[in-house]
């Protein structure tokens, strides 16, 4: 298979494993503990049926969406990916430019290999960039100028990694804070020569925004330790305003699971919130993210804008988010296959098939515009 006769996410996924170490695609893909969070994401959204309407004159259709101020094309953004330069050369950077031509928002993760200032030399448009509250203060302050300095057009707060949710395939191959690498891990990368001429024979291989900026952190394997010190369990509402008075711009709170969360979140006047379970990567049993969506969306979607994430892999599962009261939707593993499988072409592969899928989509459900997407278009 080639990327020209790849037909849907999941065969980016297989291209995916192809060039990539398994112990990255482990980490990549997998979801915390029993994984079952990251199953029941999926799994909700396959089951929530979509209605078919005919002979409904569903010509002329537009995916266009005004979503964080801005008119885009497309329901949809891309979500921020921590080590995505390691998937890819610069993957940051490649990211963000299948994003930017096909005009949607890149965000870039605090967990990045190139850094905000990598990324913005790269691209024309503005992009996201998402933070990661950490116990430096100063240094998250230094993000945010940074963020700010970069132009970037909306500060994406992830609020629930107060810890990490461990994922027994890395425990399994050792990428795990601090890093333990045996020497079966170097076989298996011995594996894939092409990843190695790409990604590793590259010069980007720490985490871009920490590098230079904090001592001690040498290299990739001390930046893991000094993350792992910072991730702060006393985090609380009290500290977004601290963030507030930083960054006057679009702030958008993701990793909202919850009705009472998601009003507190509102009453911080934050412009968006992201129905979202990181992926099924932290609270393992937690409820799926399409399930707590409607009740999320009733609750406080007339307050800030909603958008949403976890497990949309097709077009359809665009148009079942939308349909449920999100307002754009962000890509996660969907373009990331699509970064390890061919990079920057890759990326945009995957933004193309679920566009190409949503339209048809749409069609068939005899809808021309995304207004026209409610809950009406599913099945009870
Ligand atoms: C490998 C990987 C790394 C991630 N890194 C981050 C990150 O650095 N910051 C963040 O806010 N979310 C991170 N996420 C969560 C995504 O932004 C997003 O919420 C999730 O991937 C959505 O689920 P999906 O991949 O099933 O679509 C990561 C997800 C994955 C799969």
């Amino acid at each position: 298979m080639t990327l020209n006769s790849v037909a849907c996410i999941d065969d980016l996924r297989r291209l995916a494993h192809r060039r990539v170490p398994s112990d990255f695609m482990g980490y990549y893909e997998s979801g915390s503990y029993s994984q079952s969070t990251l199953a029941a994401n999926l799994r909700d959204l396959a089951e929530i049926k979509i209605r078919q309407r005919v002979l409904a004159g569903a010509a002329n259709r537009t995916q266009n969406q005004s979503f964080l101020g801005a008119k885009r094309p497309h329901p949809f953004a891309l979500a921020p990916i921590g080590l995505s330069g390691m998937a890819y050369r610069d993957g940051e950077i490649a990211a963000a430019r299948a994003a930017e031509k096909a005009g949607i928002p890149y965000t870039l993760s605090t967990l990045s290999i190139c850094s905000i200032e990598d990324v913005a030399e790269a691209v024309t448009q503005p992009f996201w960039f998402q933070l990661y509250f950490m116990r430096d203060r100063g240094f998250v302050a230094d993000l945010i100028a940074r963020a700010r300095k970069a132009n970037c057009s909306a500060l994406v707060l992830t609020v629930d990694l107060q810890v990490l949710g461990q994922r027994h395939s890395d425990v399994r191959s050792g990428l795990t804070v601090p890093p333990r690498i045996h020497p079966k891990t170097i076989g298996r990368i011995a594996l894939k020569p092409a990843w190695i001429a790409n990604v590793l024979m590259g010069k980007r291989k720490t985490f871009g925004n920490v590098a230079g900026r904090i001592p001690g952190t040498e290299n990739l394997l001390s930046y893991m330790d000094w993350i792992s010190s910072q991730f702060d369990q006393a985090l609380s509402w009290d500290d977004v305003a601290w963030i507030r008075d930083r960054w006057p711009g679009k702030l958008i709170i993701k990793g909202i699971m919850d009705v009472e969360d998601a009003r507190l979140a509102a009453k911080t006047g934050a412009t968006a919130i992201v129905v979202s379970n990181h992926g099924g990567r932290q609270l393992d049993g937690a409820a799926s993210s399409i399930s707590m969506l409607p009740r999320i969306a009733d609750a406080v979607g007339s307050d800030v804008e909603i958008l949403f994430d976890g497990g949309i892999r097709t077009g359809q599962d665009v148009f079942r988010a939308l349909a449920l009261g999100a307002r754009a939707c962000l890509l996660g593993r969907a373009y990331l296959y699509g970064l390890c499988a061919a990079g920057e072409a890759g990326v945009s592969k995957a933004i193309e098939l679920i566009s190409n899928e949503l339209d048809v989509t749409m069609a068939l459900s005899g809808v021309r515009t995304l207004e026209q997407i409610s809950r009406d278009c599913l099945e009870t």
